[in-house]
């Protein structure tokens, strides 16, 4: 099936949705190119690393949300913001999962989130190498691949498998960062730490995860991943359990049921 043409009703950000599945697919070829091949590779931070293949995804995505919508606004994580449209803008990370990219460790994704007045209304996230589109639209739900997600029906932490990530400033505190860890881990079947916050969302959207935190995330990361979730029946918080915004840092989100035992243990 020819990913962007998987069925998908939407109801009122079709254009938007349409440009950023199309973007999404081009900036994941970019990805494609540069994977396994010998890559240029700075540091911004001691662990945080920028490829040429995040850059080269970032203009491909930007030039054609530039063709398609001239003059649209733009929250992207390597050339930063674009302020042309303070009402809406395109939140773009354009290679999410750069650690494991690098390592040639296949679990990375293009993010793309459309928003308007505050809100995300739409929502794309692709993983090139499994040829996965997860695509939400506010009330409209959430599919992959054209078909339709719903997050798990686990109740209970012990049979729950979750997920979670580590900040790239984890060495100045290693042990505050493993302190959930550990809590997580005497309570919860199984934890896994993949890499990639908005494919972590997508799998919580899909059933894959029944919960994921993480703290010090940034809107590239989450603003798509989020809807996918909530648009698949499942939820998504602060910490404390109040509302999500994606440019607060610190993100719980589950299949719902689970919810409740976890903001516990966040809140201890
Ligand atoms: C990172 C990934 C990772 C998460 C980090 C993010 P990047 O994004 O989503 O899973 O733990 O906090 O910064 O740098 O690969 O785009
Ligand atoms: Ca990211
Ligand atoms: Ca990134």
């Amino acid at each position: 099936m020819k990913l962007s043409r998987a069925k998908f009703n939407g109801v009122g950000f079709v254009k938007e949705r349409a440009v950023a599945v199309e973007a999404a697919l081009a900036g994941g070829e970019v990805l494609k190119r540069y994977l396994g091949g010998r890559l240029h590779i700075s540091e911004k931070g001691e662990l945080d690393l920028v490829t040429e293949a995040d850059t080269a995804s970032e203009e491909t995505i930007l030039s054609l949300l530039e063709k398609r919508l001239p003059g649209t606004s733009v929250l992207a994580e390597e050339s930063g913001e674009t302020r042309r449209d303070a009402n809406q803008r395109f939140i773009v990370d354009p290679l999410d999962g750069t650690t494991n990219f690098a390592h040639g460790y296949p679990c990375f994704a293009v993010s793309i989130a459309y928003e308007k007045e505050g809100l995300i209304r739409a929502a794309v996230v692709y993983d090139p190498l499994r040829e996965e589109l997860f695509v939400a639209e506010e009330g409209a739900g959430a599919f992959v691949n054209g078909k339709k997600l719903q997050v798990s029906q686990t109740r209970h932490l012990d049979k729950a498998l979750l997920v979670t990530g580590f900040p790239y400033d984890l060495r100045q505190d290693v042990k505050a960062s493993l302190r959930l860890f550990n809590r997580f881990m005497g309570e919860a079947r199984a934890i896994r730490r993949d890499g990639s916050a908005a494919l972590d969302l997508c799998y919580v959207a899909a059933g894959r995860y029944d919960g994921f935190w993480e703290e010090k995330l940034s809107p590239w990361d989450t603003a798509a991943g989020s809807l996918l979730v909530t648009e698949a029946g499942g939820q998504v918080s602060d910490f404390s359990g109040g509302p999500f915004n994606c440019r607060g840092a610190a993100l719980l989100s589950t299949n719902g049921l689970v919810h409740p035992a976890m903001l516990r243990i966040l809140e201890e």
